[in-house]
């Protein structure tokens, strides 16, 4: 079964904590760079007592040796997922999938959700750039390098489960229902799409966060990707 995981975006842990007393069926929580800057690790620990799996996305792009250190303090924290960017490169990819041992998921963020081809080029110095083939071209650097599962947007699942096989993770941001406003993201799909292209884990964050009502946005969420 694909799960759903809630992006923990909000400015404090205490709105977060709130928050989760709503949703008891909420199984997966994702802290990015926002919350982990303002809470530290001991809001990590505060979820997974909760018996909470976390997925700690701070999408490191370094060194080797910087990343690897990065990637062991995670898994000693108890962090359930972890990512890191694959344009890092083989040897940076390498080197986290060997910090991760078998106890944490390093996943490999291939291009940002919020791209679409010409910022994604003007980024890189490329023009004419086919995302579909630079997701491809990633995600397979991230699965030879030894990563357990890459993420992408809805609109390269199907592409990239074709070309990497059933057993990688595949992580997809990006979701919205189809009255929600894709904000800044450029690259959207329901939930339905998603899990019928192959995703294992869903991620959504404001379509709940702002939802009037989150636990009903949560069960909306949960039925469509069922
Ligand atoms: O609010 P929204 O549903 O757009 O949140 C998506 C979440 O997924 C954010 O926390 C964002 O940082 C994350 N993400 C993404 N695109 C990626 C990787 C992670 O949107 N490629």
């Amino acid at each position: 079964m694909t799960e759903l995981i809630l992006a923990l975006d909000t400015p404090h842990g205490a709105d977060a904590l709130r928050l989760l007393d709503q949703l008891p069926v909420l199984h997966w929580v994702k802290v990015g760079s926002i919350l982990m800057t303002r809470e530290g690790p001991d809001f990590i620990r505060q979820l997974t007592a909760r018996g909470l799996e976390v997925f700690l996305d701070l999408k490191w792009h370094d060194i080797p040796n910087t990343v690897a250190g990065a990637v062991t303090a995670a898994r000693e924290l108890g962090v359930s997922m972890a990512t890191v960017h694959t344009l890092g490169g083989s040897a940076m990819l390498e080197a986290a999938a060997v910090a991760a041992g078998g106890d944490l998921a390093v996943i490999g963020v291939t291009v940002l959700t919020s791209h679409d081809s010409p910022n994604y080029g003007r980024a890189v110095g490329r023009t004419d750039v086919d995302l579909g083939h630079e997701v491809e071209r990633q995600g397979l650097v991230a699965i030879a390098a030894g990563l357990q599962g890459i993420v992408c947007s809805p609109q390269e699942v199907s592409l990239l489960r074709g070309r990497l096989g059933p057993e990688p993770l595949i992580v997809v941001p990006g979701i919205r229902r189809r009255s929600d406003p894709a904000s800044d993201q450029a690259r959207v799909a329901t939930a339905k799409d998603a899990v019928m292209n192959g995703a294992t884990h869903l991620v959504v964050g404001r379509p709940i966060l702002q939802a009037a009502d989150p636990a009903l946005a949560f069960e909306e969420f949960m039925e469509e990707a069922r």
